[in-house]
């Protein structure tokens, strides 16, 4: 049995250790949400946060997750309303949208990291996350709305522990 933590709740699964994080959240508990790009950490489709860092779920084994926090796209917010969420409903960022969790799941990480990134930030951050449609200009716009709705949400205090 492995232990994982996913999404804040506590799963006792009965798999390999060695079971791929992308398998685990997509198979055995059918949170489709996180895709399956390229298998072997190219293209950042599948990405997931572990303990807050993002992580490529295709070639991160279960074992490294032990004890640790899962999130998926599906865990990120409550309603789709995290600022990067919002920034991404708001200008209409995906084409086909395969890539775009895994986007939105390192440009979280970056906004965490760097709340004001500059296009060259911008770029460099989310070099690692491959869309074929070629959505990056609006990524980029997005990932700026995020990070001023993220400035104004933190002035409320309601939402300062996010
Ligand atoms: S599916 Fe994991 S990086 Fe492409
Ligand atoms: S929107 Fe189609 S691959 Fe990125």
């Amino acid at each position: 049995m492995v232990s994982l933590n996913i999404n804040g709740k506590n799963h006792e699964l009965d798999i390999s250790e060695d079971m791929p994080i992308l398998w685990v959240v997509r198979d055995i508990l059918g949170l489709t949400g996180t895709k399956f790009g390229c298998g072997v950490a190219q293209c950042g489709a599948c990405m997931v946060h572990l303990d807050g860092d993002a992580v490529r779920s295709c070639i991160t084994k279960a074992k490294r997750a032990v004890g640790k926090k899962i999130v998926t796209i599906e865990g990120l917010s409550q309603n789709n309303n995290h600022p990067v969420q919002k920034a991404w409903q708001d200008i209409d960022v995906p084409q086909c949208g395969y890539c775009h969790s895994g986007q939105i799941m390192a440009a979280v990480v970056l906004l965490k990291e760097n709340p004001s990134p500059t296009d060259e930030d911008i770029d460099l951050a989310m070099a690692g996350n491959l869309c074929r449609c070629g959505t990056y200009p609006r990524i980029r716009k997005a990932i700026k709305i995020a990070a001023d709705i993220q400035k104004k949400e933190m002035l409320n205090p309601v939402n300062r522990k996010r």
